[in-house]
C-alpha cells in the first residue's frame, strides 16, 4: 500500500486522485490542521481510501501506521508551507517540518519501508542566479521554510548512504489548478498563492487583489513564475513513484513547465476566463520576491518521462470552477 502524509491537503489530495486513478489503493494520514475532512470524503468516493487522523511529530501515531499496514511506499507531502510564517515564527517551521521528517523517516527504517517521493521546492535554490533554473543551481535558500525543505533533502541523502532509505525529491514550482471534476481544489486558510487569490476577489465583495511591484525587471514590471497545473503534478508523483519502482535509486527533479507568466497575465487570463472584472491594486515589492522563477525540467522530461501537459488557462479554468463550488 501507498502511505500518503498530507493527503488530506491541497496537491497530496490531488495526488491521491493520482494514484487511485493507477488503482493503487492508498492510506493518508493528516492532522487535519491545513487539510480537509470533506477532502477525504470526496476521495473516499473516487476509490478506497483508508484515513488515519494523526500528527508527525507524535512518533507514536505515525508507528501505529507502520505496524497496522502493509507499506510498500511513501508519498510525503504533510508540513508547513508559509514562506512568511517561517520567517517570523522558525521554531514551528522546523519542529513541524524537520522532526515530523524524521520521526516519518525513522520509522520507515524501523519497518524496513524503504522509498519515498518528497515534496521540496524551488525555495531551496534561493535568489536565482541564473534561470531557467535546473537542479545544479545553487541551493541557499532564503528563508526559514527553504532551510527546512533543502535540510529534509539533505537528511534523506545520509539516510539512502546509512540505511538505504531511497527517495525521490521534487522540487515544484508554483502549483496551480483544481480536479477536473471539480471534486476537490485548493483550500488553504489564509491563502497566500496568487490564483484563488485572484479568483476569490470575485466572489467576495470586500477582497481585492493586491499586486506587489510593478517596477521589476521583467516585459511588463511584474514577477514572473512558473505555474504547473496540480494534476500534471500528480502525474509527476506517479511517474516518480513507478522509477523508484523500477530503478530502486535515490534522486532528484525540478518540477515546472519551463515557462513563466507575469503576475498581470495570470490577472488578465483570469479576468478573461471567469468574465468578470476584478478588482485591483498595486502596492510596493514585498521583501524576497525575486523577479523571475522558471523551472528547467529537462531532467525530468528525459528521467522521468514527465512533461507539463495543461496550460495556465486550464488552471484558472479549473481553479475557477472549484471556488465558484465552494462560494
Ligand atoms: N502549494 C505549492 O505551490 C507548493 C510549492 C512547493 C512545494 N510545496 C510543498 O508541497 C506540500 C503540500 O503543499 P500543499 O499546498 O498541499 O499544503 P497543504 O497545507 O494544503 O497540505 C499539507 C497537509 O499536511 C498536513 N500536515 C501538516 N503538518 C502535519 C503533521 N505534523 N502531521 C500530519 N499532517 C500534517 C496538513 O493538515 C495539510 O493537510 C508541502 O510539503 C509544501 O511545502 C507546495
Amino acid at each position: 500500500m501507498i502511505l500518503i502524509t498530507g493527503g488530506a491537503g491541497y496537491i497530496g489530495s490531488h495526488c491521491a486522485l493520482g494514484f487511485l486513478n493507477q488503482g493503487e489503493n492508498i492510506i493518508i494520514f493528516d492532522n487535519l490542521e491545513n487539510g480537509h475532512i470533506e477532502t477525504i470524503n470526496s476521495l473516499k468516493q473516487a476509490g478506497k481510501v483508508e484515513f488515519i487522523k494523526g500528527d508527525l511529530r507524535n512518533i507514536q501515531d505515525i508507528e501505529e501506521v507502520f505496524k497496522k499496514y502493509e507499506i510498500d511506499t511513501v508519498i510525503h507531502f504533510a508540513g508547513y508551507i508559509q514562506v512568511e510564517e517561517s520567517v517570523k515564527n522558525p521554531s514551528k517551521y522546523y519542529r513541524n517540518n524537520i522532526l515530523g521528517s524524521l520521526n516519518l523517516f525513522d520509522t520507515m527504517v524501523k519497518y524496513n519501508v524503504k522509498k519515498i517521493v518528497f515534496s521540496s521546492t524551488c525555495a531551496i535554490y534561493g535568489e536565482p542566479e541564473y534561470t531557467p533554473l535546473d537542479e545544479k543551481h545553487p541551493k541557499n535558500p532564503v528563508n526559514p521554510y527553504g532551510r527546512t525543505k533543502l535540510m529534509i533533502e539533505q537528511i534523506l541523502e545520509d539516510y539512502d548512504r546509512a540505511y538505504g532509505l531511497k527517495s525521490i525529491r521534487l522540487r515544484y514550482f508554483n502549483v496551480a489548478g483544481a480536479d477536473s471534476q471539480t471534486r476537490i481544489g485548493e483550500w488553504h486558510e489564509p491563502e497566500t498563492h496568487l490564483i484563488p487569490n485572484i479568483l476569490k476577489s470575485v466572489f467576495e465583495k470586500d477582497k481585492t487583489f493586491k499586486i506587489f511591484g510593478t517596477n521589476y525587471d521583467t516585459f511588463d514590471g511584474t514577477c514572473i513564475r512558473d505555474y504547473v497545473n496540480v494534476e500534471d503534478m500528480a502525474i509527476a508523483h506517479v511517474k516518480a513513484y513507478n522509477y523508484l519502482k523500477q530503478n530502486n535509486k535515490s534522486d532528484y527533479f525540478n518540477i515546472g513547465t519551463s515557462s513563466g507568466s507575469s503576475v498581470k497575465e495570470v490577472f488578465d487570463t483570469a479576468k478573461s476566463v471567469t468574465g468578470k472584472e476584478i478588482k485591483v491594486e498595486t502596492l510596493d515589492r514585498r521583501e524576497g520576491d525575486a523577479a523571475i522563477l522558471i523551472a528547467n525540467s529537462e531532467k525530468a522530461k528525459n528521467k522521468l518521462g514527465w512533461i507539463s501537459n495543461k496550460t495556465l488557462e486550464d488552471s484558472i479554468k479549473t481553479a475557477y470552477l472549484w471556488e465558484k463550488s465552494r462560494h
